[in-house]
């Protein structure tokens, strides 16, 4: 039901001006979500910023992954970073960056329905939120499963997701969720290696296992398999990953690291990944989400451009927009994405225009 439209500037207030605003999408994503009817041997998906993405089968399966339904910095602090920060330990910086949340809200995460299971690639707070998993457990009640590696595990726990809701994956596990089958695999994150609590001393230490920290995931469904890379930096295992599985289409996080910084696969290394996984389709995710990673897509689709007949690729890429939908392999062929543009009905009752040929 829609709220009654305030129109006293003395009824406004900040609390009402945020409900009304945001998620700025407000419901529609949701709406288009369930009344979409997947065609038998296809998958549907739609992209809900960062690496989050819902799947969504013929069968009528549902699959929430990474959904990150908070923000980044909102106040400049005292300008220095949280000690021990991965950021930090990686180049030895102190100052806050301005790391601001660009994207939108697309969804509403609390008028979500039919969510079958959340499934999440690793610890950082960009991916594993508590917000989408008390959302989630809401609609889904006892039903829904919460799928991760054993620290994103822990988390929710200690948050007060049920423990027999949760299923913990480590690289080579299976889950059966209804008609999908999820596939975990090893996880290339190495901004995860040097993530760990304040106070501890990462130098001269053996690094962290990966396995509890991050995995990757394959969804396989009826209508293909999608291959879900949560941060992971480029790995030579990539190609290993593409000779023991059949891959469709492949999400990789892609951004124009800052200087001395190593966190994002950038456009080379998006192509090499795509080549490696032996993919069909290629789409760069993540680069939407921060102020200080942005990077141009087009550079991706250019340089393809350029190498696709001398290196005989057998992909391509996608270049996709927060909040939009994929249908595959309905939607081979689509180089770049844009939100549906309406007007299909023009001139379907007569125009009101002083004279006909004044437009
Ligand atoms: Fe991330």
């Amino acid at each position: 039901m829609m709220s009654e439209k305030i129109t006293n500037v003395n009824d406004v207030t900040r609390e009402n001006w945020i409900l009304s605003t945001f998620p700025e999408w407000g419901q529609w994503l949701n709406e288009e979500i369930e009344n979409t009817t997947v065609p038998e041997n296809n998958f549907t998906m739609w992209w809900l910023g960062n690496t989050g993405l819902w799947i969504k089968t013929h069968e009528n399966t549902n699959i929430v992954c990474d959904l990150w339904c908070g923000s980044g910095k909102r106040t400049h602090g005292d300008g220095k970073m949280r000690a021990g920060h991965q950021m930090m330990r990686m180049s030895g910086v102190n100052n806050v960056q301005q790391n601001l949340r660009i994207s939108p809200f697309v969804i509403d995460p609390f008028k979500m329905k039919n969510v079958d299971a959340l499934v999440v690639t690793h610890t950082h707070s960009d991916h594993l939120d508590i917000n989408t998993a008390a959302a989630v457990l809401k609609q889904g009640g006892k039903d829904v499963k919460f799928i991760g590696p054993a620290e994103v595990v822990k988390m929710w726990i200690k948050w007060g997701v049920p423990a027999d809701q949760t299923i913990t994956v480590k690289p080579g596990d299976e889950v059966q969720v209804k008609s999908v089958k999820i596939k975990a695999f090893q996880a290339y994150d190495r901004t995860e290696l040097v993530t760990a609590p304040v106070g501890e001393t990462l130098k001269g230490k053996m690094p962290q296992d990966m396995d509890p920290l991050a995995v990757n995931y394959l969804f396989e469904t009826s209508g293909g398999n999608i291959y879900h890379a949560g941060d992971s930096h480029y790995s030579n295992y990539f190609a290993k990953d593409g000779n023991e599985n059949k891959i469709d289409v492949a999400l990789g996080a892609y951004g124009e690291n800052p200087r001395g910084i190593q966190d994002k696969v950038t456009s080379v290394d998006i192509l090499r990944m795509a080549e490696d996984l032996k993919t069909k389709v290629m789409i760069p995710v993540h680069y939407d989400v921060w102020s200080n990673f942005q990077a141009d897509p087009k550079e991706i689709v250019e340089l393809w451009k350029m190498k696709k007949d001398r290196l005989d690729y057998k992909f391509q890429p996608f270049i996709w927009q927060v909040g939009g939908k994929y249908t595959y392999p309905q939607d081979v062929g689509k180089i770049e994405y844009h939100y549906p543009r309406g007007f299909e009905d023009v001139f379907t009752k007569e125009p009101d225009l002083p004279f006909p040929s004044l437009l």
